[in-house]
């Protein structure tokens, strides 16, 4: 007959898939979730922020860094300063007072004074303010001395000596200067026309 050939397999219900039960996650579970997830990104933003503050942010010999100089860079000993527009300062060697780092920027209104050998003197070309050799106001509108970079002087015999607070020439005194090194990313306001 022909219903006895049917085999077993083809009478067989199809299996059926099981259904998994997801359950939503509940109110206190959710609250979990965004409370570590937020917890994980203030983490990984303060974590960011120490990398980037431990980090250089001015590289040596671009503005803000650190400039280095060999002593054949440096002007002689009263002789008129040298212009260092990458760093925006001025090596200068005042006779008898020792080397300075001076700021080249104004500090009236901003503009950029030069050096003017015939009068031995900055001058600004905006409104005639001028300063000596040592960054010392002379006459002018402007309302203080030229500013100043901290810098360290590296003498021939190994021993070093830095800027003071008020941002002076630093005195050789009698030693020769091997290099100098200006760290324009500490700036120094002189206070007043001194
Ligand atoms: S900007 Fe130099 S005198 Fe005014």
């Amino acid at each position: 007959m022909a219903t006895a050939s049917v085999t077993k397999a083809s009478v067989e219900k199809p299996v059926q898939a099981q259904a998994v039960e997801v359950n939503a996650p509940t109110r206190r579970e959710f609250l979990y979730y965004i409370w570590g997830a937020s917890i994980a990104l203030i983490l990984g933003q303060a974590t960011a922020g120490l990398i980037w503050f431990s980090l250089p942010r001015f590289k040596a010999g671009e503005f803000g860094g650190t400039f280095t100089y060999d002593a054949k860079d440096i002007p002689e000993a009263g002789a008129a300063p040298r212009n260092i527009p990458a760093g925006r300062f001025w090596l200068s060697l005042p006779a008898d007072e020792g080397f300075v780092a001076l700021y080249g920027v104004c500090t009236h209104l901003g503009c950029l004074p030069k050096w003017v050998d015939t009068n031995n003197r900055f001058e600004c070309p905006c409104h005639g303010s001028k300063f000596q050799l040592n960054g010392r106001y002379i006459e002018g509108p402007a309302p203080r001395s030229l500013d100043r970079f901290k810098t360290r002087v590296i003498f021939e015999d190994g021993t070093t000596a830095d800027t003071n607070d008020d941002g002076d020439p630093i005195p050789l005194n009698g030693k020769k200067i091997a290099r100098v090194e200006i760290n324009t990313g500490a700036r120094i306001r002189r206070n007043g026309q001194v």
